[in-house]
Order: structure tokens, then sequence, then C-alpha cells
């Protein structure tokens, strides 16, 4: 009983840890892009944002806690950390510990944005790119639920959100490209929420 709760706690918490991280990524490109509506302030963009991005941390802890604990898989903790070395499905679980290194890299380089170099902290951030696909890879090939149609409309929302913000975010390229610092990367949440709100 408590391993079949764990196996659906690991299933469930990878679902929205996948479009949270999706959701995160795709609003980091609405912000960069300034998109906005009669409906829809620009703000909005950047405080989701920030407030998912610090949100699917929970469920990424979650899920893999769980993963490591379903007896099942048999993961073992160094298989959680360690890329490469899980018995059970060894590349798509590997496609997760990265995903995982790199949304972590993203959170702690903008929580301390402010004491970094500027360019760095810029080049991290354009991992999000490389997370994003490496997270909906791991659960394609590593979940269990990757062939049902529920799962497949989760994973065909996902690419559709990102899909659509990249296009926003590569047609206003010339024109934002200068902005990236005015709206994510400055140095204090209030700061970037003035600046958000004031555009
Ligand atoms: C950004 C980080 C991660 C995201 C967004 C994520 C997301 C997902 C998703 C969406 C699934 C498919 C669930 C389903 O089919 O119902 C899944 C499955 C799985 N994940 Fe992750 N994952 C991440 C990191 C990790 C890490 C670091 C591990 C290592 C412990 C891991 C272990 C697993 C396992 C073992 C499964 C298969 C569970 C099953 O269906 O039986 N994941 N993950």
């Amino acid at each position: 009983m408590f391993d079949q709760m764990l196996w659906f706690v690991a299933r469930g918490s990878g679902v929205v840890a996948l479009l949270m991280a999706t959701a995160a990524v795709s609003f980091g490109m609405l912000t960069v892009a300034r998109f906005s509506s009669d409906t829809w302030p620009r703000f909005f963009n950047l405080e989701l944002h920030r407030r998912i991005s610090l949100l699917a941390v929970v469920f990424i802890g979650v899920h893999i806690v769980a993963a490591v604990l379903d007896p099942w898989a048999k993961l073992g903790w160094s298989a959680a950390l360690v890329p490469l070395i899980s018995s059970y499905r060894p590349l798509p679980v590997a496609m997760g510990v990265v995903a995982m290194y790199l949304f972590v890299a993203l959170i702690l380089t903008s929580l301390l944005r402010s004491r970094m170099p500027e360019p760095l902290w810029r080049a991290i951030h354009w991992a999000a790119y490389a997370m994003w696909p490496l997270a909906l890879g791991h659960g394609f090939f590593a979940g269990s639920d990757a062939g049902s149609l529920w799962m497949m409309a989760v994973d065909a929302v996902a690419i559709g959100a990102v899909a659509a913000s990249l296009l926003l975010r590569l047609s206003f390229w010339d024109e934002n490209r200068s902005r990236l610092e005015d709206t994510v990367g400055v140095s204090s949440w209030d700061e970037a929420t003035r600046r958000g709100r004031g555009r």
C-alpha cells in the first residue's frame, strides 16, 4: 500500500514538476519578449516566472525523494545524484539528474545574482534552454505513463507552451535583446517588479 503510494507520488510530482518547469521557462521568455495584453499586465510574466520557478523546486524535491524511496525501481540515492549509474533506465534517469542540477543552478544563481558578475549569471541562465528538453525527455523515456493518452496530452501542452513562447521570444529578438537585463537581470525582486510595472 505504502509502496503503491510512493509510486503515485513519484509520478504525480514528476508531472507537476514538468509543468512548472515548462511554465517557468515560458514566462521567462515572455518576460524578455515583454508580452502583454489588455487583460495581462507585463509584470505578471516576471512575477510568475520567479514564483513558479521557486515552487517547482519543492515538487522536484518530492519527486526525487519518492522515486528513490519507491522500492520497485531500486534507484538508491547515488543514482539520484550521479548521472548514468542508475541500473533502472540509466540514460532517461540521467537526463532527469542533469535537468535537476541545471534547475538548482538556475535558482541558486538567480538568488545570488547581485553578488556575481552579470555575464556569468546570464550565461548560466541560458542553461534553461537545455534544462527543459532534458526534463521533457526524462519524463518521456523514464516514466511509466509516457504511452498513456493523458501523459501525451501533458507533453503536448508543455511542448506547445514552450514553442509558442519561443516563437514570441524570437520574433522580438533584436528589439528585446538589450532588455533582458532590464527585466529579469536586476539586482532585487523589488527593483524588478518596479521596472516591470513601470513599463
Ligand atoms: C527537473 C527535474 C525532473 C523533472 C521535471 C522530472 C519529471 C518527471 C516526469 C514528468 C516523469 C514521468 C511521470 C509519469 O510517467 O507519470 C518522471 C519519471 C521518473 N523520474 Fe523524474 N523528473 C526530474 C528529475 C528526476 C531525478 C533527479 C530522478 C532521480 C531520482 C528522477 C527519477 C524518476 C523516475 C525513476 C521516474 C519513473 C517513475 C515511474 O513512472 O515509475 N527524476 N520524472
